[in-house]
């Protein structure tokens, strides 16, 4: 390529950064002309042909399509892409006291199913008996009362209810409320590692790339309490061949426990369990509101 010809590529990445420059609003304007620049550099570097082009421009187009109310393909581009992990290092990596974030990832449902501490969000599914309980605290250490805590998981063949074609199809997953003692419990049955929907275009982009689509087996988490961070998370069962090659790149060795075998367990409240089951304690540690103001002010 010329000199003159690759000035004038320069050039129109100039023309286009100007002419975002009076844009009103100044985190609009320093987003939109870094994604100009960035982009005009991506094109350059791959000199696409127009062919390539269009197939880009195809593939976002089904990328969009394929998205409806049970379906977010963005999300799983984005997951696969490392792209979701990079912001939450961006928001959350600066360490602390309180549990390590990962992904919410597509399944996650706004208002689940309200639960009562002890419930099974199994519901006679099939799958190996898990019983899940924790404490969620304040970095301080005191418990918090009437937190908030969503869960949502896969069944034991590592789908979501989601993925059924049906829409009045809900399992494995629920709204708690923790107690006096900042306590929740829940049955359930034990998660299993899955491939993310490979049927569309992040689906393709993988095969493209060579990559398996496997996610570690993990129980989702999203715990809320007043004057707290919302907390987003996932729990690892210890052992799943996953763990080092998360297809969303989402795992923290904090994250990852053991999920026991056990025939006996006396919980932090209730009777006592006395038949075969996997036993998942695991507490939470919120970080204060005020934390993330003083971040960002
Ligand atoms: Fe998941």
């Amino acid at each position: 390529m010329s000199q003159i010809a690759a000035s004038e590529e320069h050039r129109l990445t100039d023309a286009v950064v100007a002419r975002i420059a009076d844009a009103p609003d100044p985190r609009v304007r320093e987003t939109l002309q870094a994604l100009v620049r960035h982009l005009h550099a991506f094109v350059r570097e791959v000199r696409p042909t127009e062919a390539e082009w269009a197939t880009a421009i195809d593939f976002l187009t089904r990328t969009g399509q394929i998205c409806d109310d049970r379906r977010q393909e963005f999300i799983l581009l984005s997951d696969t892409l490392g792209v979701s992990m990079l912001v939450d290092e961006i928001n959350y990596g600066r360490g602390g006291a309180s549990t390590e974030t990962t992904v919410l990832g597509p399944f996650y449902v706004a208002n689940p199913p309200v639960c009562a501490n002890g419930d099974d969000i199994g519901r006679g599914l099939a799958g190996e008996a898990l019983f899940v309980e924790g404490v969620v605290r304040a970095a301080g250490g005191s418990s918090l009362a009437n937190a908030i805590v969503d869960v949502w998981q896969s069944d034991d063949q590592g789908r979501y209810d989601l993925q059924f074609d049906d829409p009045d199809m809900f399992f494995l997953r629920g709204r708690f409320r923790t107690d006096a003692a900042g306590r929740f419990a829940f049955w359930s049955i034990m998660p299993k590692s899955y491939p993310i929907p490979t049927d569309g275009p992040a689906g393709s982009l993988l095969a493209a790339a060579g990559r398996h689509p496997f996610r570690p087996a993990h129980v989702h988490f999203r715990i809320e309490a007043a004057g707290h961070q919302p907390l987003v998370t996932h729990v690892f069962v210890a052992g799943d061949e996953y763990l080092t090659s998360d297809v969303v790149f989402g795992v923290k060795d904090s994250l990852i426990a053991d999920f026991q075998r056990r025939t006996h367990t006396q919980p932090l409240a209730g009777p006592s369990i006395d038949r075969p089951h996997r036993y998942l304690r695991y507490d939470f540690v919120l970080a204060d509101a005020r934390a993330k103001a003083a971040a960002a002010g």
